[in-house]
């Protein structure tokens, strides 16, 4: 694994990139103190003020695996905050809260380099960040480690927990069934009445189970179960 550590960046996610385009290794991090164009998923920003924690793993993956290796980032950032002492909840696929608030988020992409793929796994933690450095629309609804322990926490000791965890859950040959079952446990989008905003539009329905792909089952009335890969739940209706 290498560690490439930056002060203030774009987004960790377009340096993973450039340097995968530079001929990069597999397990590739960047690491920033501060993000200008912090980016979440569907388009969204990410706001990124300094104290929080914002990094980019690259590494070769194939196309299929990516739900899946998002799927372990986002069980991963949890079973981490579990060791701090701060309880959360998954939204499918990857939005990490406590409670109604947003702590932490995953944004995966992938990128072709033949004969390579790789899969770029952002991840931005709400760590020491102060809810005041938040878009004033933003700040009810997110939240920080500092926030809920009441003190700071160790960003390259957190890093340091995140990367070896995530390696331990990463999926791998073998790991996928009991990484799909502490995903289930932990996944609060399950059974709930749902609406996902998808490419192909709103679906509606409730959330029934996660495929084996990573995909997240919607049982619609009178319609059947759909699954859909990619969107933002937007409600529980
Ligand atoms: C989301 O919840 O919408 C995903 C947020 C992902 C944020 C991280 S911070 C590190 C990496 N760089 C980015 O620009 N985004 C991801």
């Amino acid at each position: 694994m290498k560690l490439i550590r930056m002060d203030t960046v774009d987004s960790t996610n377009e340096v993973a990139k450039a340097l995968i385009a530079e001929g990069a290794k597999p397990w590739t991090v960047v690491v920033a103190a501060k993000q200008v164009e912090g980016r979440g998923r569907h388009g969204r920003r990410w706001a990124s003020p300094r104290g929080g924690l914002y990094f980019t793993v690259a590494n070769h993956e194939v196309l299929e695996r990516l739900p899946l290796v998002s799927l372990s980032a986002g069980i991963t950032i949890a079973d981490v905050l579990d060791r701090e002492g701060v309880v959360s909840t998954l939204e499918w696929p990857n939005d990490v809260f406590v409670g109604s608030a947003k702590i932490a988020g995953v944004l995966t992409e992938g990128l072709t380099r033949p004969p390579v793929y790789w899969g770029i796994i952002g991840i931005g933690v709400n760590s020491n960040s102060r809810r005041s450095e938040f878009p004033r629309v933003l700040r009810e609804q997110v939240t920080t480690i500092r926030r809920e322990l009441g003190r700071e926490v160790d960003n390259d000791a957190l890093l340091k927990a995140l990367l070896q965890t995530f390696k331990e859950n990463y999926p791998s040959r073998g790991n996928e069934v009991d990484l799909l079952e502490r995903y289930r446990k932990r996944c609060g989008t399950i059974n709930q009445k749902i609406a996902v905003k998808t490419p192909g539009g709103v679906i509606r329905g409730r959330a029934v189970d996660i495929s084996p792909a990573g995909f997240l089952i919607i049982e619609r009335e009178d319609e059947g179960c759909v699954e859909v890969a990619e969107g933002t739940v937007m409600d529980v209706a």
